[in-house]
């Protein structure tokens, strides 16, 4: 019987390990292992050996029982992998589904890295709401009644004394009523105008606000500011222009004016031949603005700026049109 239990554990064996299909191996299975499979058959032969034999016969077969099941088991899964199992088995020829992975906006990602640079020369993060009333977006910011920038042709009015906030620099009035000097924040937001969409300009755009009041707050430290902020941005040789500008919630004013980092300031097709990209507004807080927020001129003077951050994304890496950041045409998305 030992001979007999060994001859057939062997064949059982070639026989799995030959098989090509799961119905193959089941008729194996069968076969053996079945109600009335051999080997089923041979264990209950044990029974009707001599006492002094059982033991050992039947610790032979039980082991040869396990081999078989396990070796059907391991023959069921290969199978099953490569692909020749049942229906809804693994194919692992199948190419894997891929998963996307996402990423920040262009616009985002430039915000957040303007941002940082603030927050490193000691600048906080403020927010303020995009839907914004005439006073804020105009009136506190010492805009007078008929400035053309209220016209209904620049602002999207919501009512009469509500509109779309065209700018960031509301944002410097609700801070600064909200805490005494110093101050010093920056403000990444979205605006609205009212303007002709082209490859330049859009109706909707983000602006970084930026804000420092305290005593004895000068020209000197706006400009040591950005210089530093353009320096971190742009690349340690750019250089900065200031021009002398208007705006009616600084005085004095100036634009800013960064060295084309195309070409150095030779003059090329983006920097239009000046060899100078304007990059941002600034100035020394208006009084009136301060007075507004009834903070003390006579005590307290600050700068503020105020920066597009599509205008310098587009410069940046090379963006031709404004309307590819409102689009979202992963073609375009994908290579940021
Ligand atoms: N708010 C101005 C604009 O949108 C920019 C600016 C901000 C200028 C702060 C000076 C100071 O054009």
């Amino acid at each position: 019987m030992k001979q007999d239990l060994e001859q057939l554990a062997a064949k059982a064996i070639a026989e799995i390990t030959s098989a090509e299909d799961t119905e193959t191996l089941e008729q194996i299975r069968v076969r053996y292992l079945g109600r009335k499979g051999r080997l089923t058959l041979q264990l209950r032969q044990v029974g009707q050996l001599p006492a002094e034999e059982r033991p050992a016969m039947g610790q032979l077969a039980n082991q040869v029982k396990v081999r078989l099941e396990k070796a059907l088991e391991e023959k069921q899964q290969a199978l099953t992998v490569t692909g020749r199992g049942p229906q809804d088995a693994l194919d692992i020829t199948l190419p894997g589904r891929r998963t996307w992975v996402g990423r920040c906006h262009p616009l985002t990602q430039v915000t957040r890295e303007i941002v940082d640079i603030f927050r490193s020369l000691g600048f906080g993060v403020a927010l303020g709401p995009e839907v914004e009333t005439d006073y804020y977006n105009f009136g506190a910011l010492n805009f007078p009644p008929d400035h053309p920038a209220r016209d209904m042709q620049d602002t999207y009015y919501l009512g009469e004394e509500i509109l779309l906030r065209t700018h960031t620099s509301p944002v410097q009035i609700r801070v600064m009523e909200g805490q005494e000097p110093p101050v010093r924040v920056v403000v990444p937001g979205r605006v609205y105008r009212n303007e002709e969409i082209n490859a330049r300009s859009y109706t909707v755009f983000y602006q970084v606000e930026g804000l420092a009041v305290d005593r004895g707050v000068t020209f000197g430290d706006l400009k040591g500011v950005l210089t530093s902020f353009v320096e971190q941005f742009f690349g340690p040789r750019t250089k900065l222009r200031f021009r002398p500008h208007f705006f009616p919630f600084t005085e004095p004013s100036a634009e800013v004016d960064i060295s084309c980092f195309l070409c150095q300031g030779k003059g090329c097709r983006v920097c239009k031949q000046t060899g100078w990209l304007e990059i941002l507004g600034s100035g020394m807080v208006d009084p009136a603005v301060l007075e507004a927020v009834e903070y003390d001129p006579e005590v307290y003077s600050g700068f503020a700026f105020g920066m597009g951050v599509d205008r310098i994304a587009m410069l940046r890496y090379g963006i031709n049109d404004i309307r590819l950041f409102y689009e979202n045409d992963l073609r375009f998305l994908r290579q940021f």
